[in-house]
């Protein structure tokens, strides 16, 4: 099947044209890539994926079953085995493979755009403009670490012994990401595996395989070898169980639901297979009566709202002091109403796009109704969207007031535009209640008091806290999540312990004149 045009429809507002290069990747029939190359499944099977902005098909691709699958991995076996990417090229190639990579990422800026704002809905200027330079900037920081994963010496004992390590890739690594930032995610388990010298196979989200696929061509354009990183497309159940229940591959890296991840590491028990994992969160966000209001809003307005709430970080439990709390909430109506939703090709850019599925959406509306039924208030949002927006995935920006700390709308992870206010009336309540979760991912803090910030920042269980700011990362800083958010910190230098092992040797002598 031949991609199907998503242009100026006539039921459908007016996007942007589609850049000849994503014209001619969504001409390609449906394959998966092995070995340097796209490669045909056994079977032929294939499956829709479809652009979330219109309901429509977009393109086909290869469903992977468990012999492709297992195709993949000896590919990825067989290079590390013979070496190609460690033994066979030292470690300033491997930097300058990587480095050309991020550069490659950023010349196709336009096109990564497209192609995840097509396969997610994302808005195209934000994928283009915030998750193509951050995936370039992971490749060129872990590049630099491709020459640096030094081994250390150890005084294990005086004479005789000489003892030291070395830092070695664990091997064949799986990597499973999900749909919300297809092409960022790849990055940032990608980067840090390919500069510890691992070679890959990756099995994107089923939702969102371009991107996964096109990065695989240009990292051969980078001089990568071929058989060090493939794609697998399928669905998570087959292609994805099929991986981590494979015996030759080293290591998974997951990004996704808490309940994959459970599976994921009861299968690993067979093989004690290395698991890391990010999950989701629901991450608490406080506003004391002190901090900068206006700067205060916007950031909360976008902790929660920001890519239609499909952040593992989504800061969805916005706590506000006593005493701004009616007319902060006030404010938020305003912003939140005014925020523009649209096609992620919407010609005139929109904030935000359209949940990723039918099946999300669902789900997002019925979160809602279940806080409606349990007696909280719907003070704006809180439907599906209609007009020009009928044929896709929208739900209205969506804020929920008089909850209590009970109600599923504050305990659990929606991944949609909705986000629960709450008033707390001092410090001590508000972080026994931020802590009052399963999840320990993010959290934030609005004060311009020291010792408020120093104190909620201490004593709150999560990965990252962000004080004054919401959502940034960096590739040199630590993410990941305490409890059920995960297991294992990505990015920076501690990402690297997830894709290495550790070797000691211990080598004797003697003295030659004895
Ligand atoms: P999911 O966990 O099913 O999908 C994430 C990835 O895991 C995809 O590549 C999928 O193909 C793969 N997968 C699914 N089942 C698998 C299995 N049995 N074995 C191996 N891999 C498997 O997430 P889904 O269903 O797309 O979204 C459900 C909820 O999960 C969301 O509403 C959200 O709460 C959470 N989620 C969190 C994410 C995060 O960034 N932390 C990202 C995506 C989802
Ligand atoms: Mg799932």
């Amino acid at each position: 099947m031949m991609s199907i045009d998503v242009r100026n429809g006539d039921h459908l507002p007016a996007t942007i044209s589609l850049d000849l290069e994503v014209q001619r990747i969504l001409g390609l029939p449906p394959k998966m890539f092995v070995n340097g190359a796209r490669t045909e499944t056994r079977r032929g099977a294939t499956l829709d994926v479809i652009n979330p902005s219109t309901g429509e098909a977009l393109w086909r691709a290869a469903e992977a079953d468990r012999d492709d699958v297992d195709v993949a991995v000896r590919s990825a076996r067989a290079a590390a085995d013979l070496g190609v990417w460690t033994v066979r090229m030292s470690p300033s190639d491997r930097q300058r493979c990587l480095w050309r990579l991020g550069d490659l990422i950023a010349r196709e800026a336009r096109v990564f755009g497209q192609l995840d704002a097509l396969d997610c809905g994302r808005p195209v200027s934000r994928v283009e403009l915030g998750d193509v330079p951050a995936s370039a900037e992971h490749f060129a920081y872990y590049a630099g670490w491709a020459t640096k994963l030094n081994g250390r010496t150890f005084p294990a004992d005086t004479r005789g012994m000489h003892v030291y390590s070395v830092r070695e890739p664990v091997g064949v690594v799986g990597l499973i990401t999900p749909w919300n930032y297809p092409l960022l995610m790849a990055a940032w388990k990608l980067a840090p595996a390919l500069a510890a010298g691992n070679c890959v196979v990756l099995k994107p989200a089923e939702q969102t395989p371009l991107s996964a696929l096109y990065l695989a061509e240009l990292a051969i354009e980078a001089g990568i070898p071929e058989g060090v990183f493939n794609v697998v497309t399928g669905i998570g159940a087959v292609a994805g169980a099929a991986l981590v229940e494979h015996p030759a591959v080293d290591k998974i890296g997951f990004t996704g639901s808490v309940d994959v991840a459970r599976s994921i590491v009861r299968a690993s028990a067979v093989d004690l297979k290395r698991v890391s994992l990010e999950l989701g969160g629901k991450s608490p966000n406080i506003v004391f009566a002190d901090a900068d209001l206006d700067l205060a809003l916007e950031g909360s307005l976008w902790a929660t709202m920001g890519n239609s709430g499909q952040s593992c970080t989504a800061g969805s439990r916005l706590y506000v002091q006593e005493g701004i709390y009616e007319e902060f909430v006030q404010a938020l109506v305003v912003r939140a109403s005014s925020l523009t939703v649209g096609a992620g090709l919407a010609s005139e850019a929109c904030d935000l796009g359209p949940l990723i599925t039918d099946r999300q959406m669902t789900r997002v509306l019925g979160w809602i109704d279940s806080a409606k039924s349990d007696g909280a208030t719907v003070v704006c949002g809180g439907q599906r969207m209609a007009g020009e927006n009928a044929q896709g995935f929208y739900v209205e920006p969506t804020v929920i007031t008089d909850v209590t700390d009970d109600l599923d709308v504050v305990k659990e992870e929606i991944f949609g535009p909705v986000m629960a206010v709450m008033p707390f009336r001092d410090c001590d309540e508000v972080i026994e209640r931020a802590n009052n979760s399963r999840f320990g991912l993010a959290a934030g803090v609005w004060s311009n008091d020291l010792s408020t910030v120093h104190e909620v920042a201490g004593r709150i269980r999560a990965g990252t806290i962000w004080v004054n700011t919401w959502g940034l990362t960096s590739p040199a800083v630590p993410f990941g999540g305490m409890k059920q958010s995960g297991k294992g910190r990505e990015m920076g230098e501690d990402a690297l312990d997830l894709y290495t092992e550790t070797k000691s040797i211990w080598m004797g002598w003697q003295n030659p004149s004895k």
